[in-house]
């Protein structure tokens, strides 16, 4: 396994990535992670982030003593390069201007970490690389025993190494695409420098789970909250697989999900996968306890609250639970990490099911929790769950009660469903659903005036929303075709009664928000 030491980069999360899909177990951690914890984690190489911070500030981070004495190959990216300079006694130079953007790289003399990878070969006979670059600082003088392995026009000392004691450093960012053998870059470290193997796939991630959680869990029972969503869902194939009958989940449907979600939940898991499953049908107290409020924060609030009364209730009704499960997954242990250390790039402030576990005082099965998304999906489809399930778009936890604006009512739902549900069906007949990160309609309690065959109608207004984003914290408008909007606007509006016009969301974030409440 690698370790891989967070110095605060964007990019941070993005190497562990490609290190997994490289086949190759690892973990992040804060650079100041602790001597003792370096040497019990006994890594078989590491990897020092990038940073927006810069060495030549006083009190900066340093990778800690005990990396440089594991003996083991130590690759630094970026700052990671900065940092390994400065420790071996080279010299950092603050650049003119941040470097941002595409550089060519000319490979120099021959490293094992880059030797024979290039895009293109000069007259020469040099490897060119195209690489991406995001640094403000430099390295300006090789420390003693390393040698030159990389430059570029602008930035002369792009990539060094010591190679009799494995210490590589590149200036540019390998764990980006726009590096375009970047993959082959970390392969080559972490295969052959490390000799790692590629054991990490979907399948061992399966069995390597199954026995931990048998190992934790033995006979006794576990409780799972499934909400239908991908983590949830994942843990619930998982623990059926691990523990059978042993695990029981309870399904609280709020009344405000999206079409038949409830049913088809019911379908896979109950039915298809025969997982044992309460189901909570709990729209009428939900609906009734939101009559007649209107603020978003509010209905968030009372959303939660029941979800978690309903749950609890339904928990006490059963004997003889001892755990209770969750769908934890990697980033949200690292975010609450750097949250708690200062050092959290982006925050997500929503939680679904926050303060469960504190209230119900049972031990946590977090069988994701070393796991990316991506991860999450992959062992989802191995276990046998339909894959439209497991792409599907993020859907928030307080569900149509924010997508309906102002007061939620059943018809104000029912409406909703069936224009969201054209959209989607549209969205996926198009190919457009896998293009865009998150599709939904919400219903505007606007009047508005229309006309059909027999008639004037006066009924609320539908907007389409479609977002593309990687991280959900910024996003752009889906620019669907015209001709798709078109599709969606007649149908709606021809197969629902309750609905006199259609509107397609043009707002970016910032500097609106994904969701309308
Ligand atoms: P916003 O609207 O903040 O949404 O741009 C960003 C992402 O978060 C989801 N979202 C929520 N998820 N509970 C959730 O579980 C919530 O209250 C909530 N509000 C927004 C939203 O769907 C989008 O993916």
């Amino acid at each position: 396994r690698i370790l891989i030491l967070d110095f605060g980069s964007q990019y941070t999360q993005l190497i562990a990535r490609r290190v997994r899909e490289l086949g190759v177990y690892c973990e992040l951690h804060p650079w100041d992670m602790a001597d003792e914890a370096v040497r019990a984690f006994a890594p078989k190489g590491v990897i020092l982030s990038g940073s927006p911070e810069s060495v030549l500030e006083a009190g900066s981070p340093r990778a800690p003593q005990a990396v440089w004495d594991l003996q083991v190959p130590v690759l630094g990216i970026c700052y990671g390069m900065q940092t390994m300079a400065a420790q071996f006694g080279g010299k950092v130079s603050p650049g003119k201007v941040k470097e941002f953007g595409y550089a060519e790289i000319r490979a120099r003399g021959h490293s094992q970490l880059l030797r024979d990878i290039e895009d293109r070969v000069n007259d020469e006979g040099h490897g060119l690389l195209d690489v991406w670059m995001s640094h403000g600082d430099h390295v300006s003088e090789i420390p003693a025993g390393f040698k030159l392995i990389a430059s570029t026009k602008d930035v002369p000392i792009a990539g060094m190494a010591d190679e009799s004691r494995g210490y590589y450093a590149l200036q540019f960012h390998p764990e980006v695409t726009h590096t375009t053998q970047g993959a082959r870059i970390y392969s080559r470290f972490l295969h052959e420098i490390c000799s790692c193997g590629n054991a990490w796939s979907a399948g061992n991630i399966i069995s390597d789970a199954i026995e931990r959680v048998r190992a934790q869990v033995g006979n006794r029972k576990v409780l799972l909250g499934l909400s239908g969503g991908v983590d949830s869902s994942v843990v619930a194939a998982l623990l059926h697989k691990a523990i059978g009958e042993q695990l029981v989940c309870v399904f609280v449907d709020h009344g405000l999900l999206r079409h038949q979600e409830g049913d088809q939940v019911m379908k896979i898991f109950a039915e298809h996968l025969g997982v044992k499953v309460i189901r909570v049908n709990a729209e009428d107290r939900f609906l009734s306890e939101l009559k007649g409020v209107s603020d978003p924060e509010a209905k968030r609030k009372i959303i939660g609250r029941l979800f978690v009364e309903v749950f609890d209730e339904e928990a006490h009704k059963l004997e003889g639970i001892d755990f209770l499960a969750q769908g934890t997954i990697y980033p949200d242990v690292i975010e609450s990490a750097g949250a708690k250390t200062g050092k959290a790039h982006v925050i997500k402030s929503h939680h679904n099911v926050g303060g469960l576990p504190e209230r119900m005082k049972m031990q946590l099965v977090e069988p994701l929790r070393e796991l990316f998304k991506d991860e999450v999906r992959a062992i989802g489809v191995e276990l046998g769950l339909p894959r439209e399930m497991v792409y599907r778009h993020p859907f928030p936890g307080p569900g149509l009660g924010v997508r309906i604006l102002g007061e939620v009512t059943k018809a104000a739902a029912d409406t909703l469903r069936l224009a969201d549900h054209i959209f989607i069906e549209e969205l996926r007949r198009s190919g457009w659903y896998d293009q865009t990160s998150q599709a939904f309609a919400v219903f505007l309690p606007v009047k508005s005036v229309g006309v059909t065959g027999d008639g004037r109608r006066y009924e609320p207004v539908i907007a389409l929303r479609a977002v593309q984003t990687i991280d959900f914290m910024t996003a752009h408008w889906a620019h669907l075709p015209y001709e798709l909007l078109d599709v969606c606007s007649r149908r709606i509006v021809n197969e629902i009664p309750g609905v006199s016009r259609v509107v397609y969301d043009i707002s970016g974030k910032p500097p609106a928000t994904i969701e309308w409440e």
